[in-house]
């Protein structure tokens, strides 16, 4: 009696689990539909990078905003589809890519030859630099100043690697890494590491918002700049280029970098050439 009340369970179970796959969404890639009638773009992010992408709560509903929001909803309605936006950590992407659970990463990723090695990349779409940002207080300005620094890098950035190559050179510097940027922020603040490397444009945002903190630009340790990330052999890299080409051509990235990157007051001044607050939008190809 028991026994058969097991099988039916199982039996019920394996019908259960049967029927929800069948009632599964295509995998990214595969062009599901919505119920507009568009096919779906599924695209993975890690928004904790401001102004890249960052939950807005301002407005009461918490929403995905950011430069990268507005390039991946141009280009998703471009080519006519409609556009679905997941969530990871920032080292989570490229294995989210990998496993085809995404079919694009906008996440103002640089391409390296790295990644290549396992994703392909659109065309840079955004230049940008290496910065330090450290409390005002400690001038803390160049890497040579991180020697026996503790300094804070997001896992899996090239922040991260570009760090490990500094260390080489500077004595004593010891490097903690963290999933988020925000948290970079607060370990600053609290103390426990001197020092973060973020890149400028996001170092202009977080040290607008905390007046005791500045950045200054360091030389680049290796490639920078921002490209939207797919996973190999996707077919989506060249019509995506296309619209790239198409939104740098008529001013629209620059315009997007203005709404996005100049928009707050630009941090108390810096005495030193190398703290240039600009992100140059005019440099961006
Ligand atoms: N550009 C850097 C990189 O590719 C950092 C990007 C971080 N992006 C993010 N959404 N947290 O590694």
């Amino acid at each position: 009696m028991k026994r058969r009340s097991l099988l039916t369970l199982s039996l019920t179970t394996i019908v259960a689990v049967s029927a929800l796959a069948s009632c599964e969404p295509p995998q990214p890639g595969q062009n599901a539909t919505s119920s507009s009638g568009k096919k779906v773009l599924t695209m993975i992010t890690s928004p904790e990078y401001p102004p890249y992408e960052y939950y807005d709560t301002a407005s009461g509903e918490r929403k995905i905003v950011g430069f990268d929001i507005d390039i991946a909803n141009k280009i998703a309605s471009d080519l006519g589809y409609e556009l679905k936006i997941n969530e990871s950590d920032f080292n989570g992407l490229i294995p989210a890519l990998q496993a085809k659970r995404a079919d694009f990463v906008i996440a103002g990723m640089t391409p390296t030859p790295e990644r290549r090695k396992n994703v392909d990349f659109s065309t840079v779409y955004y230049e940008a630099k290496n910065t330090i940002i450290a409390p005002k207080t400690s001038n803390l300005k160049t890497t040579k100043d991180l020697a026996g620094k503790t300094v804070g890098v997001q896992l899996g950035s090239i922040q991260e690697g570009d760090a490990k190559k500094i260390a080489e050179k500077v004595p004593g510097m010891k490097i903690k890494q963290l999933n988020k940027v925000p948290d970079l922020i607060q370990e600053i603040k609290a103390k426990r590491i001197d020092a973060a490397i973020v890149e400028d444009t996001v170092a202009k945002g977080f040290t607008d918002a905390s007046t005791d903190l500045v950045f200054n630009v360091i030389p680049s340790e290796g490639p920078s700049g921002s490209a939207v990330a797919f996973p190999k052999g996707s077919p989506l890299v060249a019509d995506f280029n296309k619209v790239l080409e198409k939104m740098k051509a008529s001013g629209e990235i620059k315009t997007l970098a203005a709404k996005w990157f100049a928009t707050s007051a630009p941090p108390s001044p810096s005495p030193s050439p190398s703290g240039s607050m600009s992100p140059s939008p005019s440099k961006a190809p």
